[in-house]
């Protein structure tokens, strides 16, 4: 091998300290929290604590849209940065509702390992499995951290369980709570054989941490004899039944570490942040059209994993987000945007930190930049050096569930209605459509999660002052026309079936049945339907 210059090898040293993972869980899990305390190791905020919630008026740093205070929910996903000892970490921040799964989706294709987050008084619940199974198709490194340990907490075990039954996925605890609630007396490390003790503190966030080994005669001195007996019993249970520790199985996905604690107390936090950085990889290999890429041996290349309007209501911008997937990223470099198919130089590229931006004249491959985006780029895109010229494999569409039609109240207010709801869709927040060879007078409306419609209304008014009216349609199915030439008005179709068009001018049809797919089949020999964004999975 040829040795690397000394450019290269800052390039490799930078890429090398780079982890890029995503958090997810239920809304109430603790995502905030936790993410808040991992932010403080890194000194990247002073004072964790401001948590979302009506009885504060201080509000996460990662939950920024107006929306979001309101509902207590996180809708949009947002990126922080921070180091610690010697590693650049970067934080995807995931909508907690499962109608967000698929911004969840994307933001884990610009991830390379994933945190879940669960309460451990609930285990996984029911409105989160579509959430967690999306982690799973993406078959990257997940690591569960169950949180709430302070707070009387199910049976461990069955905490496991749930996660291997519902989930499908292996588990192996990496360390072992030793009660919980009032009875909570820390946590034992598997792999050190030390205890990591709990000391009730009253309510304050940080706690002391205390530490002594398992064979210490002391034990006693600090926990109960019957829960030490628990704890031995689990303990031998864990030895023998228990999945062992293979670092391949959790990089392939299949097998996720467990990490009990408790991220308000801001108890093993520490610990799984180190454990964490010694389990995953700096970024990886990527495919593309033209084979691997090589996040050190390639120059500059990323995709677009999300684009965002309006993040600051005072500049009325368009942000979109990049994955940096190899290489270093300069600020003033000529790129070239693959499917604009031009070269640019990125405008305004900037790391942010929730709402305050800074400029970056550098960042290397695992971190995302957000750049000015004046409505060229869509989710997916790459961008590459113009010398190389490759694509990065796309991100698929979810196929929308629910369906509504929508015009606005004012019709004077026609020309910020096609704006408000074309920009929406491009940012992927919604899918619109149209009725074949309509105007924009009426938009027909695809979402995944019935919470997006809300979150449509809402920003149609807050951000672009357009009222609209919306009616639910009773569709439940839309199928692509996979064959373009095709007369559409010639379709020998069941009456409840619509021909629409997407923005693109591409042909589909809306049907309430599977039946009514069935029928516009057999009706039509030549119709060749496909459903959205499925085939890659
Ligand atoms: P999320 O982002 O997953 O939605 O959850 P978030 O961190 O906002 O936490 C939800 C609630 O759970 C918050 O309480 C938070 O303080 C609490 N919490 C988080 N981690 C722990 C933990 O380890 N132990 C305990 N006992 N509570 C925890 P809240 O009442 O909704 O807000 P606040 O009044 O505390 O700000």
């Amino acid at each position: 091998m040829e040795a690397l210059t000394p450019t290269q090898t800052q390039i490799k040293t930078e890429i090398e300290k780079r982890r890029t993972f995503a958090i997810i869980s239920h809304p109430d899990a603790g995502k905030t929290t936790l993410t808040e305390k991992l932010l403080l190791y890194g000194g990247a905020i002073n004072l964790a604590g401001s948590v979302k919630g009506k009885k504060t008026a201080k509000h996460a740093v990662s939950d920024w849209m107006e929306i979001e205070k309101q509902r207590g929910i996180s809708v949009t996903s947002s990126v922080l940065q921070f180091k610690y000892n010697d590693c650049c970490i970067n934080i995807l921040d995931t909508p907690g509702h499962q109608d967000f799964s698929e911004d969840t989706y994307r933001t884990l294709m610009a991830a390379d390992s994933a945190v879940m987050v669960i309460d451990a008084s609930k285990g996984v619940e029911a409105q989160t499995i579509k959430l967690f199974k999306v982690c799973l198709l993406r078959k990257i490194p997940i690591i569960t951290f169950i949180n709430k340990m302070d707070r009387d907490s199910k049976n461990p075990f069955e905490l496991l369980e749930d996660i291997e039954n519902v989930l499908g996925i292996n588990t192996c605890p990496v360390n072992w709570p030793i009660g919980s609630g009032k009875e909570f007396k820390g946590v034992y490390d598997r792999d050190s054989r030390n205890l990591l003790l709990f000391t009730a503190n009253n309510g304050q966030k940080e706690v002391e941490e205390n530490i002594i080994s398992v064979d210490s005669p002391n034990i006693s001195d600090y926990i109960d004899e019957y829960q030490l007996k628990d704890f031995y019993d689990d303990i031998s249970l864990l030895e023998g039944a228990g999945d062992s520790f293979d670092l391949q199985a959790v990089r392939d996905g299949k097998l996720t570490p467990v990490f009990f604690g408790s991220a308000l107390t801001n108890f093993g936090v520490q610990p799984f942040l180190e454990r964490f950085l010694d389990i995953t990889t700096p970024p990886l290999p990527r495919e593309s059209d033209i084979g691997i890429i090589d996040p050190v041996g390639s120059p500059f290349s990323a995709f677009v994993f999300k684009i965002q309007a309006n993040m600051n209501k005072a500049h009325r911008d368009r942000i979109a987000f990049m994955r940096i997937c190899s290489g270093k990223f300069e600020k003033d470099t000529e790129v070239y945007h693959v499917q604009g198919e031009r070269k640019m130089k990125l405008s305004q590229p900037q790391q942010l930190m929730a709402q305050d931006r800074e400029i970056v004249t550098e960042a290397y491959a695992g971190d995302i930049i957000g750049v000015f985006d004046p409505g060229i780029f869509s989710i997916g895109d790459t961008v590459c050096m113009p010398s190389e010229k490759f694509k990065y494999r796309g991100i698929p569409t979810f196929a929308p569930e629910h369906f509504a039609i929508v015009r606005q109240k004012d019709t004077m207010k026609r020309k910020q209605f096609v704006k408000g709801t074309t920009q929406i869709a491009q940012e992927g927040a919604i899918q619109i459509f149209r009725e074949l060879d309509a105007g924009m007078e009426e938009v027909y409306v695809g979402v995944v999660g019935t919470l997006q419609f809300d979150v449509l209304k809402y920003r149609l008014n807050n951000e672009y002052n357009v009222e609209i009216i919306m009616e639910g349609l009773p569709y439940k199915f839309i199928r692509w026309i996979k064959n373009r030439d095709l007369d559409v008005k010639k379709l020998d179709l069941a009456s409840d079936t619509k021909r629409i068009e997407d923005m693109r001018g591409n042909k589909l049809l809306l049907f309430t049945s599977m039946w009514s797919i069935d029928w516009a089949l057999e009706h039509n020999k030549d119709l060749q339907l496909e459903e959205f964004g499925t085939a890659e999975f």
